[in-house]
């Protein structure tokens, strides 16, 4: 299979170099798909995947995943076409499945401030599961401004604009397989 992994790349006007690569992102897939197998061993959990952002990692995820489980969607929208948060979050997608009494793991691509994790958690608690853990591909801790516990981080990253492997940059740029950095900045940024 030939995936799409260029050094850098052009999206929307501004230029992306490689900053995690697919190697070090399959590792530690890998590493967490194992650690949720022995955490959830007899548990039956369902997967909570947050679109759009998170549908790549999810699937990698689950595929490292080897004890029954089930897989919903929520889906959300704050960020718009900007790489700013817009500070709003829109439920876009409720859940279809039943989720009272059942252990319940969040996926998400991203935790930037944490309005959105705060936001869904609050939804997927008000509906009485038996537990929920929220596993992130990527975390920027210098950006927090909510406090959520976060069970599962696959990397820590600064306060960047990232793109690739599920992450968009106005809706472009999901399908590359690795994780791209802003490099070029356009006279709107405002990172
Ligand atoms: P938060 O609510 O500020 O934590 O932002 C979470 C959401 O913003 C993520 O699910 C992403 O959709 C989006 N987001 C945050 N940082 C980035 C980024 O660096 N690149 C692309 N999307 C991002």
């Amino acid at each position: 299979m030939s995936f799409y992994t260029p050094d850098t790349v052009d999206c929307n006007g501004e230029t992306f170099k490689l900053f995690i690569s697919k190697e070090q992102i399959e590792q530690r897939i890998n590493e967490i798909g194992q650690q949720i197998n022995a955490d959830y061993a007899d548990k039956m959990p369902i997967f909570i995947g947050v679109l759009n952002g998170s549908f790549i990692f999810l699937a990698d995820l689950m595929r490292h995943v080897s004890i029954p489980c089930e897989v919903d969607f929520f889906k959300l929208s704050s960020y718009g076409d900007e790489k700013v948060s817009s500070g709003k979050v829109t439920k876009l997608k409720d859940l279809d499945a039943q989720i009272e009494g059942r252990h319940v793991i969040i996926v998400e691509d991203i935790v930037d401030t944490g309005l959105s994790m705060s936001y869904i958690l609050k939804q997927i608690k008000a509906s009485s599961p038996a537990s929920v853990k929220v596993v992130t591909l990527l975390h920027k801790p210098g950006a927090g401004k909510y406090d959520v516990k976060l069970d599962y981080v696959a990397f820590e990253i600064p306060t960047l604009f990232v793109l690739g492997y599920g992450l968009d940059y106005a809706q472009e740029g999901r399908n590359l397989a690795q994780i791209y950095v802003l490099e070029s900045k356009s006279d709107d940024s405002k990172l």
